[in-house]
């Protein structure tokens, strides 16, 4: 199996970026979450009038994988700006962190895509953007 380059994630995510729903806050935001099993899943943010049931890039793409049976994560890339333009790192919101801290340990990395063409990131962990995470394991019998 080949697993997608770093430098192919993050051009998947900038074209998943390009399926943004975003009329309010002008943001497009494009995350492409790889799988361990080589499948990638991307997603875009989708914003409401009502605001509040906005959902981020990044959890449309966990969520899809999630639906379809995926529970193994390697890494996701992500970039975002103002009407699509990537002009620097748009990281990953906490309740996003939150939700890959659910399914990934503390190996997954997090792709913070600066700039497009030629691909320019920067990578961080789980537990770099989220310390002391609070994840299932804190709900065993044993705690
Ligand atoms: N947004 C994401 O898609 N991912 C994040 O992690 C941060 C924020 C979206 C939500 C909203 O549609 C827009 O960016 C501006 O906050």
């Amino acid at each position: 199996m080949k697993l997608v380059s770093d430098s192919e994630l993050c051009k998947l995510a900038a074209e998943a970026m390009r399926g943004a729903y975003a009329p309010y806050s002008r943001y497009c935001v494009g995350a492409a979450l790889l799988c361990s099993d080589g499948t990638v899943y991307t997603g875009c943010n989708i914003e409401n009038a009502s605001y509040t049931p906005t959902v981020c890039a990044e959890r449309t793409a966990f969520f899809k994988a999630v639906s379809d049976g995926r529970r193994e994560f390697v890494k996701i890339a992500v970039c975002g700006g103002k009407d699509s333009v990537i002009s620097g790192a748009f990281p990953p919101c906490g309740v996003c962190r939150q939700v890959m801290s659910e399914f990934c340990d503390d190996t997954f990395e997090i792709l913070v895509v600066q700039k497009e063409e030629p691909a320019a990131f920067d990578r961080f962990t789980l537990p770099q953007l989220l310390p002391l995470r609070f994840g299932p394991s804190y709900l065993t019998e044993e705690k």
